[in-house]
């Protein structure tokens, strides 16, 4: 049962306001004692509060048998549910559902094709590359379980003219026992010595452009080592993806792309004025207020921006998209406002495009830079957080099986979840302490509150099939947890309307404390049989609901830590 859904119809009935409007006003209260939800009645007439009060009046005969009162609060109308029917609606529904509690059609038919992780061949996987590929992957999982179709594309950088730079360095000075014992590192060192020598010979960087034009044209040797650094470098990629347990539905990239952009332009030449400058190809948009977008360098070379643009119309079409989601750092912003804005003047419907940015992953080394060659490796990252953990374990508890295996879900998922706990488009500072405490909003918490969840279903014997008496919940600390059960729903709707997971885990941290809270509170072991099942059945969904929200984050939940 949806209580905001029959709220919302006995609503529509008397104020004379649409469904969407009443969902969009209808709120949580942040207070309890406020009640369950609030209708603020500013649309209603000049004075909400007296409004409020009309309308108590107009519907308090009508109540469905779910609401235990209202409550007209200043300019809000309260609604309170009785404790027994959330209870009973909530706990069945969890047990009733299990793995799939939560999920829902919100989007059926919607196809969404996500751009995401899209890391460069022959470079580091980068942090960018990592917030890319966990916010990317959980909102993939957040989809499909609302009924979504969403196609993951890693749209791999594995062409453009530092390709040209690679094949010249390499050709140079390039040794072929050290690009395969440690390739990614091997080829960055190529790459930080050819811009070390262009200060001394500029003629390298034309060198370079011829290179990356003969890749163009088809020149087998130089494509052959293209195809070699591209092979190396997926399979470091592979290892990292391994790590995270990430898969794509396409790894179509820049690559492929790039052959279809001459359609492209043809395509968009019949809808958007272009023109030449200095032998390059480009629209202008100073109309729109942005700079002109190249689309074919003067040597004939296609662009980021044109594979780009043959990489949308490829995808529309196939895919038949409803939505095209690019998960790509703040910096590329301006990037993708001229994208969007060229595809819109070639009659695109601008509403399927979106830029879901997200800000910088700081350490405190610093910035990195790739043409220097100071980068952090994140599979070091991965493998320091996993040994952190290890160790933290083996203080913790020493004796615990598998602790290999633990360490490794609670290292990985310590980073992942420093990562999407945040709003995406703030920036974080790395540290590792608090990203690995059992404390604060954290993996490890959640992680430790779940196990613990089942350490208690362990010692008990619970026959959840057993009749439950609903009457038996009302203290404070149970019904807070209930409710929280009761909206993951709403929280994972929050997620794929905003594209943020941080709505999903600020949500599973409230719901691990308020279970903790409760904990403390409410002894779940007790005399009184009826009291003891009731709260068993209440710790047996914390735990499917700590591990499916975590599950849609990309974190996995160990029994036992
Ligand atoms: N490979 C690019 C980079 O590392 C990101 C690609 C983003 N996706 C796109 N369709 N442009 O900066």
């Amino acid at each position: 049962m949806n209580f905001k859904e029959e709220i919302i119809s006995l609503l529509e009935k008397e104020t004379k306001l649409k469904r969407e409007e009443l969902a969009n006003f209808i709120s949580i209260p942040p207070d309890p004692k406020l009640g369950d939800y609030a209708f603020p009645c500013f649309k209603l007439g000049k004075n909400p509060k007296e409004e409020a009060e009309k309308l108590k009046e107009a519907i308090k005969e009508k109540l469905p048998s779910f609401i235990l009162k209202i409550e007209a609060a200043g300019p809000y109308l309260n609604f309170f549910i009785k404790n027994k029917v959330i209870a009973e609606v909530t706990l069945t529904e969890v047990y009733k559902q299990a793995k799939r509690y939560g999920s829902s059609n919100f989007g059926k038919g919607q196809v969404i094709v996500m751009d995401y992780s899209h890391p460069n061949i022959a470079k580091p996987f980068g942090i960018g590359h990592l917030r890319s590929t966990v916010i990317g992957n959980s909102l993939y999982k957040t989809f499909q379980f609302l009924g979504y179709k969403p196609i993951s594309v890693n749209h791999l950088g594995d062409w453009g003219t530092q390709f040209g730079k690679l094949i010249v360095a390499y050709t140079r000075w390039g040794d072929k026992k050290e690009l395969e014992k440690d390739p990614i590192k091997y080829l960055l060192k190529l790459y930080v010595k050819f811009h070390a020598e262009v200060e001394k010979d500029e003629t390298l960087n034309e060198e370079a452009r011829a290179a990356f034009k003969s890749l163009e044209d088809g020149n087998r040797e130089n494509l052959a080592l293209w195809e070699e650094f591209k092979e190396l470098s997926l399979k470091e990629f592979e290892r990292i993806y391994q790590i995270l347990d990430v898969t794509f539905d396409s790894y179509k990239g820049e690559a492929f792309v790039n052959k279809l952009v001459p359609e492209a332009i043809t395509e968009i030449e019949k809808k958007v004025e272009t023109k030449i400058s200095e032998g390059a190809l480009i629209v202008d948009l100073e109309k729109e207020n942005l700079p002109p977008i190249l689309l074919r360098k003067s040597d004939g070379a296609s662009t980021y921006h044109s594979r780009d643009v043959a990489a949308a119309l490829y995808r529309l079409k196939k895919y038949k998209a409803d939505k095209m989601l690019y998960l790509v750092g703040s910096e590329q912003k301006l990037y993708f406002q001229q994208l969007f804005k060229l595809l819109e003047l070639a009659d695109y419907n601008r509403d399927k495009f979106v830029h879901a940015d997200f800000g910088l992953f700081r350490f405190p080394e610093g910035k990195m830079s790739t043409r220097k060659g100071n980068v952090i490796f994140l599979e070091d990252v991965l493998n320091q957080a996993i040994i952190l953990a290890e160790k933290i374990i083996e203080e913790k508890n020493p004796t615990l099986k598998n602790k290999k295996d633990v360490a490794k879900i609670v290292g990985v998922g310590a980073v992942i979840f420093a990562d999407l706990s945040n709003d995406r488009i703030r920036n974080i500072d790395f540290d590792w302490d608090k990203m690995l405490s059992f404390e604060g909003e954290t993996a490890p918490y959640i992680q430790y509150t779940h196990a613990r969840a089942c350490s208690i279903l362990r010692k008990s014997e619970l026959d959840v099939r057993d009749k439950i008496n609903f009457e038996r919940f009302g203290i404070e600390e149970e019904m807070r947890v209930v409710k929280l059960l009761y909206n993951f729903p709403e929280a994972l709707e929050k997620v794929v309307k905003t594209y943020k997971p941080h709505h999903l885990a600020q949500y599973l941290i409230s719901l691990a404390q308020a279970f903790n809270e409760f904990y403390h509170k409410c002894p779940v072991i007790s005399e009184d049989k009826n009291i003891m099942k009731a709260r068993l059945l209440l710790v047996d969904s914390v735990k499917r609901v700590l591990e499916n929200g975590l599950g849609l984050l990309g974190i996995k939940a160990p029994e036992e830590m």
